[in-house]
This record gives C-alpha cells, sequence and structure tokens, in this order.
C-alpha cells in the first residue's frame, strides 16, 4: 500500500451475495419439485442458516441469486425482515458457475466487498469474525478451507508456506486434501477476474478459476482454516449429518401435546399443535405443527416436518418433509429422507404385493 497523509478512511460494510439458484442433481428426486436450498435441517430450510449468518454479522444487504425455482425461494423468504436483513433477488437465467453468479450480481455489489455464502452450506461458527477480519485487513479475497476425505469432491487449495498458490476445481488427482469451503470473501476486483476466466470442461465460470486468476495477476488472497464443523448439504449423506448437528444442540422445547401413555426422552422440540399419542420419542428430534405421532416411536436425530403422520411405525436418524405419512411399517425406517406428502404404507391389499409410486431418481431400500 502506498503511505498517505490523510487518514484512512472506514472501510464500507461488506454486502452479502447468497448462492440460491442451481439444480440440486445429487438431491434428486427431491430436487425435481423443490429447490435444493429450501430442504429442511432440523425443520428449517438450510438457506435460512446461512441468512442468519448474515444478520448476526451485520450483513444486511443481501442480494439472494435464484434460477429455475425463483418463485419457492422468493416466497420462503420475502423480504428478508424476518431474518434481520434486506433481500433484492437476482435472477440468473442459467446456472452457468458461481462466477458467472457474481457478474449476474454486478449491479447490485458495485464497488462494494461482499461475502459470498453457498446457500446450500452450513458453517458452525457463523461468519461474524471472517467478515469482521477482512473488513479490517487489507486482502484483496479470503477463503475458508477444510480438509476433507474425497478431495475430488470440491475445489482443492494448494498452500505454500501458509500461502494460497493453486487452486484446482474437483481435481482428479488432488494434490491437496483442503477443500474451498461455500464461503468467500472478495473486493470487487473478483468482478474483473470473472470477466477474465473462460468456461471450465463442464462448461461453468469457475469461481476457483476465477480465484485464481486474482492470484496470477499478484492480488492477496488469505486463507483461513475452519476448525468447527461445515457441511455442503448436496448429497443425502450430509444433509442428514447435518441435521444431526444441528439438533445436537437444539434446546428442549415442548409446545405440542403430549398425552399420559407417551414418553419423551432427551432433548425433544415438540411444535405448537403437534401431538403425541401413546407413543416414545428419543431425542435429539423435533416434530413439526400439526404433525401426528400415534403408536409409534421417533428416535435420535429425526426431524418430522409440519403436518407429518406416523402411525404404527418406527422411524430414526431421517427426514421426514410436510405432509407425508408412514404408516403400519414392518421394521424401523432409518437414515432416510422423505419428501413432501409421501406415503409409505403396509396393507392387507390382495393379491400381497409391494406397490410403488415412485419418482424418478428416487432411491428404495427393502429389507
Ligand atoms: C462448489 C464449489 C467448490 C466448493 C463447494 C463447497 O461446488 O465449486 O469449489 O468446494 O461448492 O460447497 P458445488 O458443490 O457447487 O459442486
Amino acid at each position: 500500500m502506498s503511505p498517505s497523509p490523510e487518514p484512512p478512511l472506514r472501510k464500507p460494510p461488506l454486502k452479502g451475495l447468497v448462492l440460491s439458484g442451481g439444480a440440486g442433481t445429487r438431491l434428486r428426486p427431491i430436487t425435481h419439485t423443490s429447490a435444493k436450498q429450501l430442504v429442511p435441517v432440523a425443520n428449517t430450510p438450510v438457506l435460512f442458516y446461512g441468512l442468519r449468518a448474515m444478520a448476526d454479522a451485520g450483513v444486511t444487504d443481501v442480494g439472494i441469486i435464484v434460477g429455475d425455482t425463483h418463485e419457492e425461494v422468493r416466497a420462503a423468504v420475502g423480504d428478508g425482515s424476518a431474518l434481520g436483513i434486506d433481500v433484492t433477488f437476482i435472477r440468473q437465467d442459467q446456472p452457468l458457475g458461481l462466477a458467472h453468479a457474481v457478474l449476474t450480481a454486478a449491479d447490485f455489489l458495485g464497488d462494494s466487498p461482499f461475502v459470498m455464502y453457498l446457500g446450500d452450506n452450513l458453517l458452525q461458527g457463523g461468519i461474524t469474525e471472517l467478515v469482521e477480519d477482512f473488513r479490517a485487513g487489507d486482502a484483496d479475497a479470503g477463503i475458508l478451507l477444510q480438509r476433507v476425505d474425497d478431495p475430488s469432491s470440491y475445489g482443492i487449495a494448494e498452500l505454500d508456506d501458509g500461502r494460497v498458490v493453486r487452486l484446482v476445481e474437483k481435481p482428479k488427482q488432488p494434490r491437496s486434501d483442503l477443500a474451498l469451503v461455500g464461503v468467500y470473501l472478495f473486493t470487487s476486483s473478483i468482478l474483473d477476474a470473472a470477466r477474465a476466466i473462460a468456461p471450465s470442461a463442464r462448461g461453468e465460470l469457475e469461481i476457483t478459476d476465477a480465484i485464481q486468476h486474482l492470484i496470477d495477476t499478484g492480488l492477496r488472497v488469505d486463507p483461513h482454516i475452519v476448525t468447527g464443523w461445515w457441511k455442503d448439504t448436496g448429497r443425502i449423506g450430509d444433509m442428514l449429518e447435518a441435521n444431526r448437528l444441528i439438533l445436537d444442540v437444539m434446546a428442549h422445547r415442548i409446545d405440542g401435546d403430549v398425552d399420559d401413555a407417551s414418553t419423551v426422552e432427551g432433548r425433544v422440540v415438540l411444535e405448537q399443535g403437534a401431538r403425541l399419542v401413546r407413543s416414545s420419542v428419543r431425542g435429539p428430534a423435533i416434530i413439526g405443527r400439526g404433525a401426528l405421532v400415534e403408536d409409534a416411536y421417533i428416535g435420535p436425530y429425526t426431524a418430522v416436518s409440519d403436518d407429518v403422520v406416523v402411525r404404527n411405525a418406527e422411524v430414526e436418524h431421517s427426514i421426514i418433509l410436510n405432509g407425508s405419512r408412514l404408516e403400519n411399517l414392518p421394521a424401523r425406517v432409518e437414515s432416510s429422507l422423505i419428501g413432501k406428502d409421501v406415503v409409505i404404507e403396509r396393507t392387507d391389499a390382495q393379491p400381497r404385493a409391494l406397490r410403488f409410486m415412485v419418482g424418478d431418481s428416487s432411491v428404495i431400500g427393502l429389507l
């Protein structure tokens, strides 16, 4: 930095950019009909955790990039006031990559520094400290990194002596196990970088390549290793794990009805209008408004959404979305993600047979 006789200008607050487009192919069939960012973790859409993290960090001017599922995202988020933010929706016509999403938001961003948050990511520690450090420092960009077991599924960073030297998007032969977490801190220099790069082999403008471009042109990209947990909820296993991690820290709260023949053990959230009838719930678990659990068992790490019916069935370590019904099941349901208005039941209909009406890309595991 060149020396200046003037006192340094107070840096502007960061804007927020949250990405909530994308097809969510790895969560089909759920994402055939629903935005992946709205799939609930502990009965709250994944996206809301990121938006709350922004609000907590004082980032209130937030742009949300939306794609084909824009109506659903707009309906869920509204103007953002319930979450403590002021939202501008920005339409990306095609999912052409994260750097393309940044360019789509160019007018919204202006020359402001910003924090970009991928709407399907969950970060335990929030972003407050990161935002404050970035605002106080001189870096042109900040990236978050965490070691992973499957580096070829992520953008990967190579460090040399604590400096970022190379970033590769989903390398076939990874040279490091440090994955790029889906939270980035940028100055407006990233816009020029995004304009300068070419689409990758998968036809997308990769944010990973744009950050590499910053490094190649001599700009400063600071790495920050994330120590708390981080989850990219793009796949069912990650979704269930995120659900487990959030349920683990929820406070016990019983606002619904528990009849005398039911038991509640451990930390359980029973929302208003939820009913337990001759059932047992072992937390951590959450049961949404209007849900009915009758002659049933709900085991640890289960999130039952609003208006679900579980009758004469056992469920554990699962997420069940609104309006579904599980009834008369011969075995416990485990490690499952069940969409909206799904019916899974045992019937006495003849001939005795398995009967399915199942959407594309569904997965069914029988005993
Ligand atoms: C994106 C980024 C990748 C990053 C990941 C984090 O991948 O391209 O660099 O590691 O998010 O969640 P995607 O999940 O969109 O394939």
